[in-house]
């Protein structure tokens, strides 16, 4: 049987305390490290130790054009968390591969790397977040850091390049009629990049992307430009109740839906806004019905309420109705707000370790 030190004066379980101490710190090592990750990223610390080998802080400082001195101090912390392998023997540090496909570079399924300039994106806007609770009034998604657009779609980027095309285009029964030539939305579009990756794949469809946020919808629109995709893609500023309803073959919401400040609404306008037997598709965060199995069976949890906490429900919170969702609505909830608009067919047709995507059919 253990024994238990209790403290003589406060009852308190010494060991418990210590236990939990530990794991505090570990959670204050994660934090800080998550700003070490933005400078890997930015200063292109992580690109260059994964092409470079084994390198030296004076090798990899000149590989980079930085400070010597700094990335010995920043290989240091790297090394301490286990990013990067260091050699006693020679001073030498490393990046094993399979730490690249998830620190330098975005161009891989595992990619994690987008995600930590959101969690800087967080620390950012603290007060503003404070107040938001403080108040009740939410914060807009137009009044995040701006690293925390770019950030956002670099980390659901990783899934979108992975599994839009291969699986979840066949898995909604979408691949004939997008190739046949079809009218799509895509509304909480952001930067737009599903609606381009679709585009790239589908030159015979038409595609139309509406967000709020202007800024996103600029980015939108140069990366059209740049993709030579205009004519057949364009991207509006609009609320996800208020586009034109054109008789869309097919409505996406790519993890926009739970953002919106009326969901309900959001759905009964794309109910209208589709043609006779067209889709609605959601892709969503994967989440449980209820809390207890969203926290054991997520290994995520803890990242995504923090994202939901910072970003999705203020988001939504800040719009008329401000339903407040919450990133983790899990299926149930989604399917009765979609049930509620007019859609009495929700099925789920796919999942991924971070997403679930449900297709609606009015
Ligand atoms: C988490 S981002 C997702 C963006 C993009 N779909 C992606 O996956 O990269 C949510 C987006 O929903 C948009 N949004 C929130 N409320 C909206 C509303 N009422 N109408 C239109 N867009 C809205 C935000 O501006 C933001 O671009």
């Amino acid at each position: 049987m253990s024994q238990h030190t209790t403290h003589p004066e406060t009852d308190l379980d010494v060991d418990a305390v210590q236990e939990f101490a530990v794991r505090v710190l570990g959670m204050l090592t994660g934090g800080s490290t998550v700003a070490m990750m933005v400078l890997g990223d930015r200063l292109g610390l992580y690109r260059a130790l994964a092409a470079g080998g084994s390198l030296g802080a004076a090798d990899l400082a000149a590989a980079t054009g930085t400070n010597e001195r700094l990335v010995l101090e920043w290989l240091s912390q790297q090394a301490a968390v286990g990013i990067v392998e260091h050699d006693p023997s020679t001073g030498a540090f490393s990046l094993p591969a399979e730490r690249a496909a998830v620190l330098a570079t975005d161009h891989s399924p595992a990619s994690l790397v987008g995600a930590a300039p959101m969690v800087c994106g967080m620390y950012r806007r603290v007060d503003e977040i404070a107040e938001a609770f403080r108040t009740g009034r939410g914060l807009a998604w137009g009044a995040q850091d701006p690293t925390v657009f770019e950030a956002t779609e670099r980390f659901f980027g990783a899934a979108y390049r992975t599994f839009l095309l291969p699986e979840w285009v066949p898995a909604l029964g979408l691949e004939d009629r997008l190739t046949a030539g079809a009218h799509v939305a895509d509304v909480g579009c952001g930067r737009g990049l599903p609606l381009v990756l679709l585009a790239e794949a589908f030159p015979g469809s038409r595609f139309v992307g509406y967000d709020s946020h202007e800024l996103s919808v600029d980015l939108a629109r140069r990366r059209v430009a740049d993709a030579g995709l205009e004519g057949r893609v364009r991207f509006e500023v609009a609320d996800s109740t208020g586009y034109p309803a054109e008789g869309y073959d097919v409505i996406t919401f790519f993890d926009s839906f739970h953002d919106l400040g009326d969901p309900r609404g959001a759905a009964e306008h794309a109910r209208r806004a589709l043609a006779p037997g067209g889709t609605l598709a959601l892709v969503e965060p994967r989440a449980a019905d209820d809390l207890a199995t969203t926290i054991a069976t997520m290994p995520a949890a803890g990242f995504a309420f923090a994202s939901s906490t910072a970003f999705c429900t203020p988001g939504s919170q800040s719009q008329p109705v401000g339903a407040g969702l919450g990133a983790q609505a899990g299926e149930g909830r989604l399917r009765s707000v979609l049930e509620d608009a007019g859609f009495p067919t929700v099925r789920r047709v796919a999942e991924t370790p971070f997403h679930l995507v449900l297709e609606a059919r009015p």
